[in-house]
């Protein structure tokens, strides 16, 4: 590789989902929010790990710098389909109020020279990674060639599923030890212990018609434990309830005559959020 600024210069002319540090004071542009920090996973070191949903590969890289014995990077969509004409069509679905094809993904947006995998190959480059790259659609893959892991991440891919539960049980298929999940969820008012589902078929979610289903969550606990987990712990959870204000005089009048629930104090207002689990074998 060249001085840094060429590296950077390199870089900039990718389009990038992770920002990803490359060394010598050199970040890719990308375009996701801040990623999660490192004390939400569990130890990485001398451990076989698949990166399910992989993209520009920066848990990949994150696995392999603190002591991964072996890494999978395994992508399919974001590496093969062509994601500007993709947005244009569903542009224009939106326009006319009409639900996409999603069958076009794998045809006519299907580009088999995988423009989406340059950001990984690009930054494997810089770094010098051993990372292997798998281009697979996990929903459907032939799960013995993929083989087990001890720690499988899953993350950003669940609410992209639409069949959730029967893609939870293949992740558990693929898993040795534990699996990060991490997901859109939804904190719902006062039905904090419901597990609940809820259902997006028409891009009303971030206007992105590949997201399906946000759990609470408690759905998300449930998935996790019918697909076959045998126990889940939660590392990232809704945002707290509020601190509850002193009690006025007015208020305490009321809920003595059942004119004020208490639970009004004890449960944040309902917000979409980004749960984290893991879910061990
Ligand atoms: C929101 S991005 C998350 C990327 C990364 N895991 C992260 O958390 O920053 C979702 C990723 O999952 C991938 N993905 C979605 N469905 C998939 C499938 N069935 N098989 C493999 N990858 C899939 C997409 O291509 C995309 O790279």
């Amino acid at each position: 590789m060249g001085l840094p600024s060429d590296v950077q210069r390199e870089a900039n002319d990718i389009p990038w989902f992770h920002s990803i540090d490359l060394g010598d004071g050199v970040v890719t542009p990308g375009a996701s929010g801040p990623q999660l920090p490192e004390d939400l996973f569990p130890p990485m070191e001398g451990k076989s790990v698949l990166d399910i949903g992989a993209w520009d590969g920066y848990y990949s890289f994150m696995a392999e710098r603190n002591g991964a014995a072996r890494v999978v990077a395994l992508d399919h969509y974001a590496w093969g389909v062509d994601i500007a004409a993709r947005g244009a069509y569903w542009t224009e679905c939106a326009a006319a109020g009409t639900l996409p094809d999603q069958s076009r993904d794998l045809t006519d947006f299907w580009r088999p020279e995988l423009p989406g995998r340059r950001g990984f190959e690009f930054a494997a480059g810089v770094l010098g990674s051993a990372v292997e790259p798998v281009l697979a659609d996990f929903a459907t893959a032939d799960l013995s060639e993929v083989g087990t892991f001890d720690v499988v991440l899953y993350l950003g891919v669940l609410y992209h599923m639409k069949e959730p539960l029967t893609c939870l049980e293949r992740l558990r298929s693929v898993t040795d030890e534990v699996a990060v999940i991490e997901t859109q969820a939804v904190h719902l008012q006062h039905l904090e212990n419901d597990s609940i589902l809820q259902f997006y078929a028409g891009g009303e979610l971030n206007h992105d018609y590949g997201n399906w289903y946000v759990p609470t969550l408690t759905g998300l606990h449930a998935l996790c434990r019918a697909a076959g987990f045998s126990s889940v712990t939660t590392v990232q959870g809704p945002p707290p309830p509020p601190v509850p204000e002193p009690e006025s005089l007015r208020t305490r009048i009321g809920r003595r005559v059942g004119r004020i629930d208490r639970r009004d104090h004890l449960s944040a207002p309902s917000s979409f959020y980004r749960a984290v689990v893991h879910a061990h074998v």
